[in-house]
């Protein structure tokens, strides 16, 4: 853990996906504590990223912890090919996935010594979740409708934030539309680990965007 137990994961999502390699050497140098990888199916989302090849070639680039967050409709099916190609935290939609479908994959994921997180998009009410927090490592509260970079941060999710932390002991994620603005928002409520795509990518100085961010 870092100073103030804030953690900042970098989405690659905005970053330039042609020189990718380099754009997470330069984050780690900037201060990153995590990598946040942005997995989109084009069913779950209107929007189709990248995968575990690619995934995996980052790996070999980075000593930080790979935090992926699978915008896809059938987590479960994918599930190894994200362990092997190198998670460290592997985050599923909770409107995907039943509690049963929930169960399997946390004892995949243990069994393999990576990280569950659950997530609950902008319009999905805590009590989806309720059942399910004692699974979670982390629970990643969206933000912004999950599928694109460089949204406006929904102020309504606030209050889910606060909620949350009452009931739940582990790391709290936000994602979407956090800057240096929005961050101390979500930080006051208790959230953790922040994720920042365009605020941090579109930085002249990425160490100072991040740090704006941890001190925010
Ligand atoms: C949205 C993704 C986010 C997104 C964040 O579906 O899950 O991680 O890239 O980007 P910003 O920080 O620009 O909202
Ligand atoms: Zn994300």
């Amino acid at each position: 853990m870092k100073k103030n137990n804030i953690l900042i994961a970098p989405s690659i999502l905005s970053a330039d996906f042609s020189r990718l390699g380099e754009e997470v050497c330069l984050i780690e140098k900037a201060g990153a504590d995590l990598i946040h990888v942005d997995v989109m199916d084009g069913h779950f989302v209107p929007n189709i990223t990248i995968g575990p090849c690619v995934i995996s070639k980052l790996k070999n680039r980075t000593k930080l912890p790979l935090d992926v967050h699978l915008m896809i409709k059938d987590p479960l099916f994918f599930l190894n090919d994200f362990i092997k190609a190198g998670s460290s935290i592997i985050t599923v939609h909770s409107e995907v996935c039943t509690l049963s479908v929930l169960k399997k994959i946390k004892k995949i994921l243990t069994k393999n010594k990576v990280k569950m997180g659950i997530s609950i998009n902008p319009g999905t009410p805590l009590k989806k979740i309720s059942g399910a927090l004692k699974l979670a490592d982390m629970v990643l509260i969206m933000s912004v409708h999950p599928g694109f970079a460089g949204q406006s941060f929904m102020d309504c999710v606030i209050p889910k934030i606060s909620k949350l932390r009452q009931v739940y002991k582990g790391d709290i994620e936000v994602d979407g539309g956090i800057t240096n603005k929005t961050a101390p928002l979500v930080l006051k409520q208790g959230a953790n680990i922040l994720v920042a795509g365009s605020f941090i990518f579109s930085a002249k100085n990425k160490k100072k965007a991040i740090e704006s961010l941890k001190n925010a």
